[in-house]
């Protein structure tokens, strides 16, 4: 893994049922069967899906990623998926420390630097979510809000040169808003990230093995001016990732600038 690649994540939430996400997976891996490494096109389906995903992919350049996992690879933990446990399905890359995990199962920092921990723990790849809600914002107290995020979710992770992970900076109130984060603005908040990993890291390790992605009501029309900002090297995309028309369009987009 490289962090000259671009990134480019889909994810589905709980958007789609079985046919939906089994005809948009079957639709992408026809129409993008000929990726390089220079984009990492990534999809996140729902768990119960990953593994129908993963076969209907067998071939195909097109990776999965699970949009949550647990913190413990086994045990008493009723309804709880493993990073083992999707790691044995081949699935390589998790999302941990989405705001609508925070926002409706009270999911908390200290829990998203254990789930961070298992997911390293099984070679996976973790997109890992930071950002700060309107009212953070509006008090001028973003920047606290991300190195407070920051600090209680590596914590107590050690980093080896194996390790890659994939930063994305999330601001809660352009989630799903359909207004997005200015480009500058997100680049700068790469930077500012980027800064303090490299307070809790060596530079070389985050120079090397983080790479700086932006998500929040990225669209068709705005994805070009997040991708040609130097810092930002992908998008986590929600709602215009499930209809093939767009996502395919937005695909198309960040191809052209990742060749
Ligand atoms: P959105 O979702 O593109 O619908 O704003 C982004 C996300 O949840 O990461």
């Amino acid at each position: 893994m490289n962090n000259n690649s671009l990134f480019l994540i889909g994810n589905w939430k709980m958007n789609l049922d079985q046919p939906g996400t089994e005809t948009l997976a079957e639709a992408l891996k026809e129409e993008f069967s000929r990726l390089t490494d220079s984009l990492q096109l990534i999809l996140a389906p729902s768990s119960i899906y990953l593994e129908a995903v993963k076969k209907l992919l067998e071939g195909s350049p097109i990776k999965i990623a699970a949009q949550n996992t647990f913190w413990e690879d086994k045990g008493t933990f009723t309804g709880e998926i493993s990073p083992l446990q999707i790691k044995q399905l081949g699935i390589d890359y998790a999302i941990c420390g989405h705001s609508e995990r925070k926002i409706y199962v009270r999911e908390t920092d200290e829990m998203i630097g254990k789930k961070l921990q298992a997911i390293l723990k099984q070679n996976m790849y973790p997109i890992v979510c930071v950002g700060e809600s309107f009212e953070e914002r509006r008090q001028g107290k973003k920047n606290v809000v991300l190195a407070n995020q920051l600090k209680k979710y590596f914590k107590n992770v050690r980093l080896s040169d194996k390790d890659f992970i994939i930063m994305a900076y999330e601001p809660v109130w352009a989630i799903g808003s359909g207004q997005a984060c200015e480009p500058a603005e997100a680049e700068e908040a790469s930077y500012i990230i980027k800064q303090y990993l490299m307070e809790m890291f060596p530079t070389e390790l985050v120079n090397k093995n983080f790479v700086f992605i932006y998500g929040g009501s990225v669209n068709e029309n705005n994805v070009t001016s997040f991708i040609d900002k130097d810092m930002i090297r992908g998008v986590l995309i929600g709602g215009a990732s499930i209809n093939l028309e767009l996502f395919s369009q937005i695909i198309k987009l960040v191809l052209k600038i990742s060749k």
